[in-house]
C-alpha cells in the first residue's frame, strides 16, 4: 500500500456539551428527521452515530451525553473525532460539562467549533457566552481570535446551514484522508448483548473497508462479520472510512473504545484475541507498537 491509495474521507464530528444544552435536538435539526422524538428532552445515555449528506459532502456525527455521569463516553467521543462541536445553551452559558468537554477536545487535539444554541429564547445572551469562553482560550474571530462561533437554534433551525458550512470548511482545511483499500481498522463506539442477535457492536470504521465475511479481532472478542447494519437501519455489505456500522458475529461483547481490526482469517483473529487475553491490553499494545504506528500512517 502507498499514499496513492489515500482518498478524502468524511469528517467525524463529535457533538459535546453540558446536559440539556440541545446536542441531540441540534443533530435532530441537522438530520431534519424526527428520529429522536422519543428522546429529545430526555437524558442521552449512549453515543449515537449518524451520517448526514450535505451539499458539500458527507459528515459523520457522534452524539454524546452531557450528564456528568458519562465522562468516559465524552472522552471516547472526543478521541474518535476530527472536529468537536461544543454546544452551549445561550440562556445557560458555560457549565461544568462544557468545561469538561473543552478539556477532552483539547486533550485529543481536535478542532473546536462553538455552537451557541437556543438563540430563539428570550433569555438568550450570545455575548455573555462568548465572554465566558474567552477564559478557556476560545476566542471568536471578530474578537481577534481563531475559534468559529455559530449562533443556532435547534428549534427555529436558524444558523444550522452556517454551522454545516463551517464544519465542511474546517474539514477541508484538515485534508482528511484514508485508504479504503487496506484492511479495516475502527473503534468500538458502543456494544451490547442483544437477546436475539447476540453481541452487537457499533464500530466507527476509521481506515480501510470492512466487509461482511471479514475475520475481525476486537480486544478479547473475535469472529467473522455476519451482518452489518448502517445508521439508517439498512443492511450493508461494506463500510468504508468514517462510516459507523453495527456489526454482528462477535464471540462476546467487546468494550467500548476497543480497536476493531480486520484480519487475514478467523484463525488469526482468534489468536489475536487470545494473545490480548493472555498479555492484557497494555502489553499487547507495546509489543505491537511498531506495527501499530506504521499502521497508523494510513
Ligand atoms: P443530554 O444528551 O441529556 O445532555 O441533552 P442534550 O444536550 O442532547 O439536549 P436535548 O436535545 O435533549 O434538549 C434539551 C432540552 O432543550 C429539550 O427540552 C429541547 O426541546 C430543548 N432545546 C434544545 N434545543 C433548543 C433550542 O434551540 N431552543 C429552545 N428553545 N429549546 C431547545
Ligand atoms: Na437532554
Ligand atoms: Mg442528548
Amino acid at each position: 500500500e502507498d499514499t496513492k491509495d489515500l482518498v478524502t474521507r468524511p469528517p467525524v464530528v463529535c457533538v459535546m456539551g453540558h446536559v440539556d444544552h440541545g446536542k441531540t435536538s441540534l443533530l435532530d435539526a441537522i438530520r431534519s428527521a424526527r428520529v429522536t422524538a422519543g428522546e429529545a428532552g430526555g437524558i442521552t445515555q449512549h453515543i449515537g452515530a449518524y451520517t448526514v449528506q450535505t451539499e458539500s459532502g458527507t459528515i459523520t456525527f457522534l452524539d454524546t451525553p452531557g450528564h456528568e455521569a458519562f465522562t468516559s463516553m465524552r472522552m471516547r467521543g472526543a478521541q474518535s473525532t476530527d472536529i468537536a462541536i461544543l454546544v452551549v445553551a445561550a440562556d445557560d452559558g458555560v457549565m461544568p460539562q462544557t468545561i469538561e468537554a473543552i478539556n477532552h477536545a483539547k486533550a485529543a487535539g481536535v478542532e473546536i467549533i462553538v455552537a451557541i444554541n437556543k438563540i430563539d429564547k428570550e433569555s438568550a445572551n450570545i455575548e455573555r457566552v462568548k465572554q465566558e469562553l474567552t477564559e478557556y482560550e476560545l476566542i471568536p474571530e471578530d474578537w481577534g481570535g481563531t475559534t468559529i462561533f455559530c449562533p443556532v437554534s435547534a428549534h427555529s433551525k436558524e444558523g444550522i446551514d452556517d454551522l454545516l458550512d463551517m464544519i465542511s470548511l474546517t474539514a477541508e482545511v484538515l485534508e482528511l484522508k484514508a485508504n479504503p483499500k487496506r484492511k479495516a481498522r475502527g473503534i468500538v463506539i458502543e456494544a451490547e448483548l442483544d437477546k436475539g442477535r447476540g453481541p452487537v457492536a457499533t464500530v466507527l470504521v476509521q481506515k480501510g473497508t470492512l466487509h461482511v465475511g471479514d475475520a475481525i479481532a476486537v480486544g478479547s472478542a473475535h469472529g467473522k462479520v455476519r451482518a452489518m447494519i448502517d445508521d439508517k437501519g439498512k443492511r450493508v455489505k461494506t463500510a468504508g472510512p468514517s462510516t459507523p456500522v453495527e456489526i454482528l458475529g462477535l464471540s462476546e461483547v467487546p468494550f467500548a473504545g476497543e480497536v476493531c481490526m480486520a484480519m487475514d482469517n478467523e484463525k488469526e483473529a482468534r489468536s489475536t484475541a487470545e494473545k490480548f487475553i493472555a498479555y492484557g491490553r497494555e502489553k499487547m499494545l507495546s509489543e505491537t507498537k511498531s506495527q501499530l504506528s506504521l499502521d497508523d500512517l494510513f
